[in-house]
């Protein structure tokens, strides 16, 4: 078997990377809904059919497991899927399938816990310390996912979510550094204000941001721990085949691309993201 990865567009290839390096041995299928790109200003529903469809195409391709690496997907699309198609989807082809996400390993990597802990509701008001900034597409803030799943784990971190409407796509259309660092900086002094100080670490929440970490890093205070989603990803994965050894990865090193937009070589940005030239399959 071998195991799917989806997103949007190129900014999954990130965690895609992390993952192929995490088992070289695996074999894996990138699928890159480039045709639907973004997704983050999208309505919910539309979310939803589409990281469906991609996850079919995956599943047909042989994955039995999938990872959405996209953080607009796996908090609208992820859950209903889970619970409204993944039971009969498995009962009619026979095998173990199934779906992760990113925002769980994202949040076990802010929180320090395991997803299963849920923190004692006490009725005294607590103070929270720890400010956490989370940059996402307009969806993902939308959801406010990053506020109510941290916030039943961690009553001592506040967390704040900066939506940022035309990030990803002006790292996918190639922007300089320029125009993406007053774009970045433009977001960190609007959260900043809205906070009333700096944050004390931030989050950034869309694949696509991981290739301007460096941005982030010089906009915000210096020293500002910044939690990266492909590391927490690879962490949570290797947790995951631990426990489920139904799940075989598979043991060819296979590496397959597809794309529902323009198949071939893409251009240099995809190598940034990925690290070496790739060539996508027609989805
Ligand atoms: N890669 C998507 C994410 O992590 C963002 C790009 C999009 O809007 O489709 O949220």
């Amino acid at each position: 078997m071998a195991i799917g990865v989806f997103d949007s567009g190129v900014g999954g290839l990130t965690v895609h990377h992390r993952l192929v390096e995490r088992f070289p041995k695996a074999d894996f299928v990138y699928l890159a809904d480039q045709a639907n790109a973004p997704y983050g200003g999208r309505p919910g529903e539309e979310i939803v059919e589409l990281t469906k469809a991609g996850c079919e195409r995956l599943f047909r391709e042989g994955c039995d497991l999938i990872v959405l690496a996209c953080n607009t997907a796996s908090g609208i699309a992820l859950r209903r899927l889970q619970q409204t198609w993944l039971p009969g989807l498995r009962r009619d082809l026979g095998r173990p399938v199934n779906i992760l996400g990113i925002i769980v390993p994202t949040i076990e990597a802010a929180t320090g816990l395991p997803w299963e802990h849920e923190a004692e509701r006490r009725g005294d008001k607590v103070e929270k310390l720890d400010v956490l900034a989370v940059f996402s597409t307009p969806a993902t803030a939308k959801s406010r996912v990053y506020e109510i799943e941290i916030d039943k784990r961690r009553q001592d971190v506040a967390v704040f979510s900066e939506p940022c409407p035309n990030l990803a796509t002006l790292i996918e259309q190639g922007a300089t550094a320029s125009v993406l660092a007053a774009e970045i900086e433009g977001h960190v002094a609007k959260i900043t204000a809205r906070i009333g100080r700096a944050p004390d670490r931030a989050i950034l929440g869309c694949t696509h941001y991981e290739i301007v970490a460096d941005i982030f890093r010089a906009a915000l205070k210096p020293g500002t721990p910044v939690i990266h989603q492909p590391v927490a990803t690879a962490d949570a994965l290797t947790r995951y085949l631990e426990r489920h050894p139904e799940f075989d990865p598979g043991a060819y090193g296979g590496r397959r691309f597809l794309t529902t937009g323009k198949p071939g070589l893409q251009p240099a940005l995809t190598q940034t993201f990925w690290g070496a030239p790739i060539s996508f399959e027609p989805a």
